[in-house]
């Protein structure tokens, strides 16, 4: 199975570790970009190395967290070959892969439970692109 990178600042360690020992064992590799405790910490600085790692073609799929998801979001999406979607129901995360083809869930930590974040991530991992006319609209999302 492939390299799933991932990320939170603060607000979304509790998730992040927990998805992460989910996501092992379910026989998933994990490459954590922390943050790695409690202590308060700017989420572009765990972001970032994710988002370039993601950009560069390293990983095919990553996951990001922060409180809302918003900050990590928009930080990610700084990225010209990164798609990250703000999650938080199970249909928001078929749709980032289904219509968006969103390399990135981006998870409000604050506003989820445990249980739900799994299960947006397992969507977001299994659900294809569907091509097409989505394919014609996410090809002019990049600005040229
Ligand atoms: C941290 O308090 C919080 O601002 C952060 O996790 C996130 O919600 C930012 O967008």
């Amino acid at each position: 199975m492939s390299t799933i990178p991932i990320a939170s600042d603060h607000g979304g360690f509790e998730t992040k570790e927990y998805l992460k020992k989910k996501l092992i064992s379910m026989g998933y590799d994990i490459k954590d970009y922390g943050t790695f405790s409690f202590e308060s910490v700017d989420y572009p600085d765990m972001i970032h190395p994710l988002a370039y790692a993601i950009n560069t073609g390293k990983y095919k799929r990553g996951i990001i967290l922060c409180g809302s998801g918003n900050g990590a979001q928009m930080t990610a999406n700084k990225y010209p070959n990164v798609r990250a979607g703000l999650c938080w129901n199970i249909e928001q995360s078929t749709l980032i892969r289904q219509h968006n083809n969103a390399n990135i869930i981006s998870i409000p930590a604050r506003f989820v439970d445990f249980k739900l974040a799994l299960n947006m991530v397992n969507v977001f991992l299994n659900t294809e692109f569907e091509g097409g006319r989505h394919l014609v609209r996410v090809e002019k999302i990049a600005k040229k």
